[in-house]
């Protein structure tokens, strides 16, 4: 299996003026902590990270310490401008061994071991795309520019999101060279090249860490389980 984190974002709405991996919660970057758990698997998976460019070498003493004795199933490579950029150089760092890849925000750094496991092992079982989700809790409306509202969606229908996502190697690749349009996830991206996805139970402990607000969540969790 191989797991590509991508982590080469640039933190906009987190607003720290480092890339957002680097961020440092309680003593220990966004990235080192995302790393953590998938370096907790029960089986060892391939690891790419996708860094920021300009910091790639720091980016990868961090994941080295991470890795520890595990570091020769580790790759580190530079990110684009784009996540969809990004995924695609973790998706060509991959070995040729790979069968089940996942790809996976550095910013969802809490995400834990078992999540990975789930999607993987749903991915290998079914050869569909596999993607974590959680019901929406506030209603969901359709606004135009002006601000007025155009419809209210079926908030029963309707899931948010997670990562790490869960796909066949081969399909997701061949997806990825089709694209000729940017998507929100990988999972839109595979489903436009006529792929099935399914979801599975998502975790609130897979937040994504987008906000000033969600650091400081990040922080109480952090100091909680011990720092
Ligand atoms: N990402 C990436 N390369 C990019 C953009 C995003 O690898 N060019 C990664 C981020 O590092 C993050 C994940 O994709 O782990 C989800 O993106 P997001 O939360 O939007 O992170 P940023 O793009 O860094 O944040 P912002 O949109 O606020 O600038
Ligand atoms: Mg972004």
């Amino acid at each position: 299996m191989g797991v590509i984190i991508v982590a080469a974002g640039s933190g906009s709405r987190l607003g720290r003026g480092t890339p957002k991996a680097l961020v440092p919660v309680v003593g220990a970057s966004i990235l080192e902590r995302a790393l953590r758990p998938v370096f907790g698997m029960r089986a060892p998976a391939q690891v790419v990270v996708v860094a920021p460019a300009d910091q790639l070498a720091e980016a990868r003493m961090l994941c080295e310490s991470v890795a520890g004795v595990a570091s020769d199933h580790l790759t580190v490579v530079a990110g684009g401008s784009t996540r969809q950029q990004s995924v695609a150089a973790g998706l060509a760092a991959l070995d040729e061994s790979v069968r089940t890849v996942l790809v996976h925000d550095a910013a969802r750094a809490f995400t834990p071991s078992i999540q990975f496991e789930l999607v993987a092992a749903a991915a290998e079982e079914t050869g569909a795309g596999i993607i974590p989700a959680l019901a929406v809790s506030d209603t969901i409306k359709q606004a135009d520019a002006t601000g007025a509202v155009v419809r209210t969606l079926d908030r029963s229908e309707l899931v948010a999101v997670q990562t790490p996502q869960g796909f066949p190697r081969d399909k997701l690749v061949a997806a990825y060279s089709a694209a000729t349009e940017e998507y929100t996830d990988d999972a839109a991206l595979f489903a436009a090249a006529g792929h099935p996805v399914s979801i599975i139970a998502g975790d609130v402990l897979a937040f994504k860490i987008t906000t000033p607000w969600d650091l400081r969540r990040a922080e109480a969790l952090a100091r909680e389980s011990g720092g």
